[in-house]
């Protein structure tokens, strides 16, 4: 019997130590491995990299272009990359997708563009696309409006403002208009709440639904409490339909010059709920974008007086066809400063995705980590942008240096400047983004001799979009 025992011991004692071998072996294969401290879900890795987002390029020094985390059973549960390839590849492959989103998001926004692949995105991405058409959005009768009212609250506070709060709220009378066609302004046309409330219910959906998203539905079903989240979204919802009924009331005026997504929706989708769900992912995917953009570009400047200088002189002396749609566009200063502002501060400085099917990254993998690196379907990929910009192969030694001249010379391929994402589910809000906030700082030029910043250091926080976690204090002087 004593022997039984002891051929069972070391059988399973041999097993175990073929496992151990097996997995050594194949570690040295896998990209360098980041160790956090929480085993099962990597929250220290999550948390310390969206709060303190400087972390994530410190880490690419440390570990090279590509790394992994773990879980208790699995040595890659995610990859964290900046190979342009990878990073590239991340974003454009049939192999990744990103209806993982959907358990967190669903009760919020449904079922949409940012939550879905194959067919369904691509019926989603059809029925908005028209809204970004040209015609549609070479238009800043709304966004005249919501620059003089960032202006006037600039003069009214002697020229200290906080810019995040201000922009943040003053474009969401734009957006509000682009997506729902409600003019913000209006109170007393019925709408279940005032703007200002639904903005509230917005970020307070946002906080719940970025919970949800990255405990799980399971977890999140079985521990988070229900009743005031979804009170929330009933709200949320309650708005938007009203917007969507309001659509309906009116018509279609054939006379108008654009038209809004709500009206390009509407008529497109299945139901009551699908034309609901792809303008609440429309919100979510405008929000805090090009106001983050312009914030960071003011924030930037602050600390470059001369740059101010030379465009206030070249906007002074331009005439009013600076400030059309052409104009802006064909204005290299303004684009340099936007682009080059976009690759050191990147919006969205990471997008993940999930390996659908077992699939091959073309670098991270071999005992060097140059060689394609093969990845189980199941495993959870982060293609970072930011890490791409900052590399001194694709943008030079000064690629850490803010020199918006770069751009007269510099054409970057399609893998090395990645803000707006790349390929198939690349960013349909671009050229509006890039307008409205060319416009923007337009007309800031204009208006004020200079800035100072009394928030001058940045320090960007990655929870949502990456912006200064101290905020934007700014002194302007006309
Ligand atoms: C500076 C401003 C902006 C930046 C940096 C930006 C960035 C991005 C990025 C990186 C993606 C790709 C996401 C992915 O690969 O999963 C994306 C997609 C998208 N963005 Fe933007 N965005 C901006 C403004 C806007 C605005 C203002 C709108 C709408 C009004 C918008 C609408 C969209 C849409 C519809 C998609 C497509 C998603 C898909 O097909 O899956 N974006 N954006």
């Amino acid at each position: 019997m004593q022997s039984i025992y002891i051929l069972v011991g070391t059988l399973l004692a041999c097993h175990g130590l073929y496992l151990f071998i097996k997995r050594r072996i194949r570690a040295r294969n896998l990209p360098p491995k980041y160790w956090t401290i929480d085993p099962f879900m990597n929250f220290d890795w999550i948390f310390s990299t969206a709060l303190n987002a400087n972390m994530q390029l410190t880490l690419f020094r440390k570990y090279g272009h590509t790394y992994r985390l773990s879980k208790l059973t699995d040595p890659m549960a995610t990859i964290i990359t900046c190979h342009p390839e990878n990073a590239y590849t991340i974003l454009v492959g049939q192999d990744w997708g990103v209806e993982f989103r959907k358990a967190g998001m669903g009760q919020m926004l449904g079922s949409g563009f940012i939550c879905t692949d194959g067919s369904e995105w691509k019926r989603s991405r059809k029925m908005i696309r028209p809204a970004f058409n040209r015609p549609n959005i070479d238009n800043f009768d709304v966004l005249e409006g919501v620059a003089d009212k960032i202006i006037a609250d600039i003069q009214t506070s002697d020229g200290k403002v906080e810019m995040g709060s201000l922009m943040y709220n003053a474009l969401m009378h734009s957006s509000m208009q682009f997506i729902l066609g409600l003019d913000s302004t209006g109170s007393n046309d019925g709408r279940p709440m005032d703007v200002q409330t639904f903005n509230k219910l917005w970020q307070e959906g946002l906080l719940g639904m970025g919970i949800r998203l990255l405990l799980g539905e399971g977890f999140s079903r079985t521990f988070l409490p229900k009743a005031r989240y979804q009170d929330v979204c009933n709200r949320i919802h309650g708005f938007i339909d009203f917007a969507i009924d309001e659509r309906e009331k009116k018509g279609l005026d054939s006379t108008k010059k654009t038209k809004t997504m709500a009206e390009i929706v509407t008529p497109q989708a299945k139901d009551r709920a699908d034309a609901r769900s792809q303008l609440a992912q429309t919100m979510l995917a405008s929000q805090d974008t090009t106001g983050v953009l312009t914030c960071n570009v003011i924030h930037i400047l602050s600390s470059h007086p001369n740059v101010w200088a030379q465009l206030r002189k070249e906007v002074s002396s331009a005439g009013p066809e600076l400030l059309t749609w052409e104009g802006l566009r064909s204005n290299t200063t303004i684009q340099n400063i936007l682009f080059e502002t976009l690759r050191l501060r990147p919006v969205f400085p990471q997008t993940g995705r999930f390996a659908v099917r077992d699939t091959v990254l073309p670098s991270g993998g071999g005992p060097n980590h140059d060689q394609p690196l093969p990845v189980p379907a199941g495993t959870f990929a982060i293609s970072n942008s930011w890490g791409v910009h900052v590399s001194k192969e694709i943008y030079g030694p000064d690629a850490d240096e803010w020199k918006p001249s770069r751009w007269n010379k510099f054409k970057p391929g399609s893998k090395e400047f990645l803000a707006f994402g790349a390929g198939p589910r690349s960013c349909l809000g671009k050229d509006k983004a890039l307008a409205e906030a060319a416009y923007l700082l337009a007309r800031l030029v204009k208006r004020f001799e200079s800035l100072e910043s009394r928030t001058p250091e940045w320090k960007p926080d990655a929870s949502f979009s990456m912006k200064n976690k101290k905020g934007y204090r700014i002194t302007f002087k006309v």
